[in-house]
């Protein structure tokens, strides 16, 4: 049964051992399996900022919306994921907290994140050293991909005495130094960071510190890898996405990881004779439309017991509706791979006209995620 080995398969990644835990996961993935189910036909993905969440608070109805596409026993009933250019915690972390936000049981299978495809890295980098930037846990992302020798920006800056020449005068700065420096044995890198060269930098999710991190990856990217040396080859750059603007809490849009790629690149190219290279994952990249799919794909055969008549039978869904704020990237990216995508345009992010975007138009233009919802269901209900 392929449910099985997917469980298996995640349960030993999860490095389960105890009765207990192995019960608890269990509990997380039990909502995928539904006894005696249909072959869905239909899929759906969902942008989070701006049409689930602004901030941490449910927008748009979503957390009735998203009910709807379970059974009354909890069972999933529409196979659904999460697609998001927003990232900086591991997808086991983000399930537990949009399971607590939106009151539904989601696994980390249904999460999928920008930096998501930096786990497909893994054999190139495992045992090199590389820099994670960004919000959040981006180490901690990094490490539960399966890389071996990552180092947060803020920890790998922190060795480099003077790297930073305003890090004075930043207060948050010189509180994370003093616990790192008297809190534990003192500031003893982990890695040999003086000598090692960093073999990659991966932008996991919206940098924090511009000014330090422009600065220190210009070090990195300029000296082949070790700060403060002579120029070298530039190691490979990664940016989960390329947001320029995205909707958070304030009212208007909020500069994204794309708009910290310009600086970094604007300013690199200007003090080297290189131009930086670089590679940028997330939506409207085609290859995660199609990741995608083959996740939902996935979660369709955990859902369904494979019968003895579907044996052989194409798992693949008809539909996959994306519901989106951000035209640039949500619905041109959907418009872009085609079918079996059908793109949905809220106005609770990004996008807030009256009318259908004119370069980048969706299948269909909604207020809210509820009313797209109830679009979705009523169209595939009585198709
Ligand atoms: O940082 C988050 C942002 O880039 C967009 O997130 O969910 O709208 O794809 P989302
Ligand atoms: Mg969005």
């Amino acid at each position: 049964m392929r449910f099985r080995s997917v469980f298996f398969r995640a349960a030993s990644r999860a490095k389960l051992g105890a009765p207990a835990q192995q019960q608890r996961f269990r509990r997380t993935y039990s909502h995928l399996r539904r006894p005696d189910s249909e072959r869905p036909s239909f899929g759906i993905a969902f942008d989070i900022d701006g049409v689930i969440l602004r901030g941490r608070t449910p927008i748009g109805g979503s957390p009735q919306a998203l009910r709807r596409l379970y059974d009354a026993d909890g069972f999933l009933k529409v196979p659904f994921l999460f697609l998001t250019n927003g990232g900086g915690v591991p997808e086991t972390k983000r399930a537990l907290e949009l399971s607590e936000l939106l009151k539904v049981q989601i696994s980390a299978l249904q999460v999928v994140q920008g930096h998501s495809p930096f786990r497909r890295l893994v054999s190139r980098f495992e045992n090199e050293l590389i820099v994670a930037i960004g919000k959040g846990e981006p180490a901690a992302v990094m490490l539960e991909y399966g890389f071996k020798k990552v180092l947060s920006i803020d920890d790998y800056a922190s060795y480099f005495n003077d790297i930073d020449p305003l890090s004075q005068y930043k207060s948050w700065g010189l509180k994370q130094s003093y616990e790192r420096n008297y809190n534990s044995e003192g500031l003893q890198p982990k890695y040999d960071v003086y000598s090692e060269r960093v073999k990659g930098a991966f932008v996991v999710s919206d940098p924090v510190d511009w000014g330090r991190d422009i600065q220190v990856l210009c070090d990195i990217l300029r000296c082949g890898g070790l700060p403060g040396k002579e120029n070298g080859h530039q190691p490979p750059l990664f940016f989960a996405a390329d947001d320029l603007e995205y909707q958070a809490v304030f009212p208007s849009e909020r500069l994204g990881m794309g708009a910290f790629r310009i600086a970094l690149e604007s300013i690199y190219n200007s003090i080297n004779s290189r131009p930086l290279e670089y590679t940028s994952f997330g939506k409207p990249n085609p290859f995660v439309f199609k990741n995608a799919e083959s996740i939902l794909t996935k979660l369709v055969t955990n859902m369904c017991q494979v019968k003895e008549t579907m044996k052989g039978e194409k798992c693949g869904l008809d539909t996959i509706y994306m519901i989106g704020d951000n035209p640039k990237v949500d619905i041109n990216g959907a418009n872009k791979v085609g079918h079996p995508w059908f793109s949905i345009l809220t106005r609770t992010g990004v996008f807030r006209d009256k009318n259908n975007h004119e370069q980048y138009p969706a299948d269909l233009v909604v207020d809210t995620v509820e009313e797209a919802i109830d679009f979705i269901l009523k169209k595939e209900c009585t198709s």
